[in-house]
């Protein structure tokens, strides 16, 4: 055995892009597994967009080869490059008919002397996870509710090298209801709202006169939602990083709906939501419902989301089914998603080690 490092590709042709396609697979081969399909995983695509801008964020991917060199597991490295210099994410990935060989131990030792080199002392990484825990032992966050097997694989994996348990993600699908039904929610939410809220919806790029709103939103939505007590610090988002956000997902041949909410007395936006969907999929996420804490409590959250799910039919039709991720404790955001429908389906275990190097 042997381990390859890939720099982020620069196309969709050769063997830093094959390695981004075998990680996508084994990861979607970990969610079949568990849930039954692959709908909360991401394809090579979208794991694509995210690794092509690398002045935000350099994200390498550690490929552990047999002789012939075919991939027997994959793990990937990210780390930050405008806020959160401490700290990296990684994601190790083996093949179930690898496991138990000391592959994902050689992935890892490999990925945290790069991410040493790197500068980074903090180390975060996700599992999946059944909702309820399979075995008779349970173990929760240092927030929030839920509770995962610390005796399943991945957790004695991560557990076995120090990391502990901030908190547990729960996610959600949606099997889309007809217009019908989502123009009645769009038009109830409306409703319910105070008149000087208006709301705006786009696809593709975000307009040149919303980056600068549409950056404090995303700050927003780096501090201001429950992180437990992981090490993290807010994003520095500016209006050419929202654009260059967006041009990465539709360069690798995803397509994104917005719904924005302004409160016309100022002109500013104060809440959003997106939509993203990879090409040739029936399913697409729902990512990154915020609405500023000054606006809470009005109905913007609901106001927003009703709004682009209305929007899916005619430029979507494909879509059968919508997945969301809340951290368990977001009360107040599930209480939204059981009201619009959505059921949860899986959970996410978000693991932190700090070390003192
Ligand atoms: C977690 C994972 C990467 C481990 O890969 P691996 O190649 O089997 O790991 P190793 O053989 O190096 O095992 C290292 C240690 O992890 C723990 N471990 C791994 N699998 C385990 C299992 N099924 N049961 C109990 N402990 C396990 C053990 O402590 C093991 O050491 P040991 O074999 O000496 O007892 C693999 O199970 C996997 O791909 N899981 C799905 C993806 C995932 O959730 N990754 C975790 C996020 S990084």
């Amino acid at each position: 055995m042997y381990i390859t490092r890939h720099q982020p590709p620069a196309s969709p042709r050769g063997p830093d892009f094959d390695a981004l396609v075998a990680e996508a697979g084994l990861w979607r081969g970990v969610a079949t597994d568990m849930f039954g399909d692959d709908d909360v995983e991401a394809g090579a695509k979208a794991l694509w967009a995210k690794s092509m801008r690398s002045e935000y964020r350099l994200t390498e991917r550690f490929v552990a080869r047999d002789g012939s060199g075919s991939p027997l597991g994959v793990g990937s490295l990210s780390t930050p490059r405008r806020e959160n210099l401490h700290l990296a994410e990684m994601g190790i990935v083996v093949d179930p008919r690898f496991r138990r060989r000391g592959i994902g131990s050689a992935l890892y030792d490999e990925m945290t002397a790069a991410a040493r080199a790197h500068g980074r002392r903090t180390f975060q990484s996700f599992t999946w996870e059944p909702l309820e825990p399979a075995g008779e032992r349970s173990l929760k966050g240092v927030q929030g509710d839920g509770a995962l097997d610390p005796d399943g694989p991945s957790a004695r994996f991560l557990l076995g090298r120090g990391f502990r348990l901030i908190q547990i993600e729960t996610m959600s699908g949606l099997d889309v209801p007809s217009s019908e039904e989502l123009d009645a929610a769009a038009s109830a939410a409306r409703a319910a709202t105070p008149a000087d809220y208006e709301v705006l919806t786009w696809r593709g790029a975000t307009p040149d006169e919303l980056l600068s709103d549409m950056a404090l939103l995303h700050v927003a939505m780096s501090s201001d939602v429950p992180m437990g007590d992981a090490d993290v610090e807010p994003a520095q988002v500016d209006p050419k990083r929202v654009l260059d956000g967006d041009n990465a997902f539709l360069a690798a041949g995803l397509d994104l709906l917005f719904a924005a909410v302004r409160h016309v007395p100022s002109g500013r936006l104060v809440a959003f939501t997106r939509l993203i969907r990879e090409p040739d999929r029936a399913v697409a996420g729902q990512w990154e419902t915020l609405v500023l804490r000054d606006h809470r409590g009005h109905g913007l959250g609901m106001l927003a989301k009703t709004h682009n799910h209305a929007v899916l039919p005619a430029v979507w039709p494909q879509v059968r089914r919508l997945i969301t991720g809340n951290a368990s404790e977001n009360e107040h955001m599930l209480a939204i998603n059981r009201r619009l429908g959505y059921r949860p389906i899986a959970a996410s275990g978000w693991f932190e080690l700090r070390t003192d190097a």
